[in-house]
């Protein structure tokens, strides 16, 4: 699903952020992404969701490697691949559901069928009643809800997000993982970069440890929330959820 082949990664002609990194992630596959600050797990996951070039190596995601995508074909791998970056990127001169209407502009949907999609996943997150409010009026645990609404809107079979719980408290943090652990549970390919590993621990199954200079797979473990691997997608996900 997500396959890294001596990846090397640098800024401009700065030094190499990430060294030769190897590693290979399945469907359904959970991860966390940790290490300390600066290390370089935000620029591993906008490798993967095509944000960002690596300098060297290969990168494969969902069978394509993204350096031979052709530019047409780019779209594609942008619904496949769903991102919550660590700075939101919400827009707060529309309301919560013209936001995560706007990954669906480019797909061609009949207008009814767009609103649609985006009322569904605004309530798999829990935000149904909140559809109309601007999302500055929201909290920091529903504006990060509506992040991940948008970033599933087009049923990608990998999520990934950035930091989702930084400045939650415990609750809403809990909150946050419990969404991600579900679509993780209808076979969403799962990634998360996240500072709090006892907290992460509890829903991801695999952790990557980065630290300056040096990549670790601390391998396979049990999630103590359980995440089973069935194959699906973000579209499979029962409705109705508010947690
Ligand atoms: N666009 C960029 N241009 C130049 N350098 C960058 C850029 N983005 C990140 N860096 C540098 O790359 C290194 C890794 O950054 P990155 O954001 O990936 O770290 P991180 O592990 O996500 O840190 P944090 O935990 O603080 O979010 C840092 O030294 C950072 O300054
Ligand atoms: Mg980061």
């Amino acid at each position: 699903m997500i396959e890294f082949q001596h990846v090397f990664k640098s800024y401009g002609h700065g030094r190499n952020i990430l060294s030769d990194i190897s590693f290979r992630v399945s469907a359904g596959e959970f991860v966390l992404v940790s290490g300390p600050s600066g290390a370089g797990k935000s620029t591993l996951l906008k490798m993967i969701g095509g944000l960002e070039p690596c300098t060297r190596g290969t990168i494969q995601v969902n069978g394509q490697r993204l350096d031979q995508i052709p530019a047409r074909a780019r779209p594609y791998l942008r619904r496949a691949v769903g991102v919550i970056l660590q700075d939101t990127h919400l827009l707060y001169d529309r309301s919560a559901i013209a936001n995560v209407l706007l990954p669906l502009a480019v797909t061609g949907l009949a207008p009814d069928q767009a609103q649609a999609r985006a009322r569904a996943a605004l309530d798999k997150v829990g935000l149904s009643a909140h559809e109309n409010a601007n999302p500055i009026e929201l909290s920091g645990g529903e504006q990060q809800r509506l992040a991940i609404a948008r970033a599933i809107v087009n049923r990608p079979a990998i999520l990934i997000a950035d930091e989702p719980t930084a400045n939650l408290d415990q609750a809403t943090a809990r909150r946050i993982m419990s969404v991600f652990r579900d679509f993780n549970r209808v076979g969403v390919t799962t990634l998360i970069a996240s500072h709090d590993e006892p907290l992460l621990a509890d829903y991801a199954s695999r952790t990557f440890r980065i630290e300056p200079g040096r990549f670790s797979d601390l391998g396979e473990h049990h999630a103590r929330s359980g995440s089973p691997k069935p194959s699906g997608h973000a579209g499979d996900l029962p409705t109705g959820r508010s947690a």
